[in-house]
């Protein structure tokens, strides 16, 4: 399988302005700092990681909808930093993106219509084809009635309304869509219908997937590959199978170990690993490994001088922490955590 995608260090840092009359840059956030990521034509790949850790940043950036500061972004062979004006519009066309909130990024005054036809014009895919019928067809392959074209999105449920969100994605018969916390606004019986529902689409256009969530259990089913953000970078990565049952990072440990499996033997054994600490500001990110400050493995001092790189420890398994291997044979055990940062146990009388 070929890579569509390949990013190399990307890096998205925003200025943090202050001042009255003089404009003055004080410092930035480093929303990707670094990031290596490659997309395999045909695959979904899961990007996860709690809020704020750049996920959609990363999106927005190989997107160029937000420019990047650094780093190589290769899209089918072509370095999209070379690309200015009407092919940049062109490549733009094969690179779509899927919205978390439907409401906010579909235009209310739009009909269903008008915003499906705006990308197909704007792309000059309207020239010699029945567009009343590849509108038809659009909605038949989200699973929205005919009927709908002459509607407005207020008109629609949140479930409908992603869909007109993919279908306004699809238009343009995309290569590659990002899906931005696609179902994270919707009630979890309509989840589950959305997710199918990319899916199907994705085996019937040759689609391949960036999908963005906070929730491990989000991508599980659906993706091929996963990888996990902290702090800009990402920690992680590994085929979806593994990543669950063979989880190597401190972190992705502890993501894991907050959710509750079924099967009661499972759960009985399942390690619980508290993460003391709060999520550090992506302005002042901590030295060496970022997640130092709140790893019950870390080790001095090391762990807090040297950023460990993201390296491959089995074929197809990455991991960035200088001490993978110890931590997962049990040479290094977790550090018991400190009682102050411990709630206190409230006992019922
Ligand atoms: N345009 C911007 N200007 C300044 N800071 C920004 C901008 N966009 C994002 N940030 C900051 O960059 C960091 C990463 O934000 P981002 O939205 O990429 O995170 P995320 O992982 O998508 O989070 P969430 O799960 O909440 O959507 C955050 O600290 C955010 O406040
Ligand atoms: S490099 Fe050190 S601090 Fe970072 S995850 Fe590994 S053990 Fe923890
Ligand atoms: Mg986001």
């Amino acid at each position: 399988m070929t890579n569509l995608v390949e990013i190399e260090d990307l890096k998205v840092h925003f200025p943090i302005r202050r001042g009255l009359f003089v404009d003055r840059v004080v410092g930035h956030v480093y929303a990707v700092d670094g990031v290596d990521l490659s997309i395999r034509r045909g695959e979904t790949y899961g990007l996860v990681g709690e809020s704020g850790c750049g996920k959609s940043t990363l999106g927005r950036g190989l997107l160029r909808l937000t420019e990047p500061t650094g780093g190589r972004m290769v899209f089918d062979g072509t370095d999209l930093a070379t690309l200015k004006g009407e092919d940049l519009r062109r490549m733009r066309r094969r690179m779509q993106m899927v919205f978390q909130d439907p409401l906010s990024s579909l235009d209310p005054r739009q009909s269903v219509e008008s915003i499906l036809v705006e990308g197909i014009r704007v792309h000059g895919l309207d020239k010699g084809v029945d567009l009343g019928k590849t509108l038809r067809d659009l909605l038949t392959s989200v699973g929205l009635p005919h009927g709908s074209l002459r509607k407005y999105p207020h008109e629609f449920s949140g479930g409908q309304r992603q869909r007109i969100g993919i279908a306004r994605a699809l238009a343009v018969r995309p290569d590659l869509i990002v899906a931005d916390e696609p179902v994270s606004a919707l009630d979890v019986s309509v989840q589950a219908q959305v997710i199918n529902l990319l899916e199907d689409l994705q085996g019937e256009f040759g689609l391949t997937y960036l999908v963005i969530a906070h929730d491990l259990a989000v991508v599980r089913h659906i993706a091929d590959r996963v990888g996990v953000m902290y702090l800009g970078g990402i920690v992680e990565e590994a085929p979806a199978h593994e990543l669950y049952t063979d989880p190597l990072h401190p972190y992705t440990r502890a993501l894991l170990s907050a959710v509750p499996v079924p099967d009661p033997v499972v759960e009985d054994r399942r390690e619980r690993i508290l993460l003391t600490g709060d999520l550090p500001s992506p302005a002042a990110p901590p030295a060496g490994c970022r997640f130092h400050t709140r790893c019950p493995w870390k080790q001095a001092t090391r762990c807090d001088t040297e950023r460990p790189r993201l390296r491959a420890v089995e074929s197809g398994h990455k991991v960035a922490c200088h001490y993978a291997e110890q931590i997962r044979s049990g040479e290094l055990r977790p550090h018991s955590v400190e009682p102050e940062l411990v709630p206190e146990l409230v006992l019922d009388p």
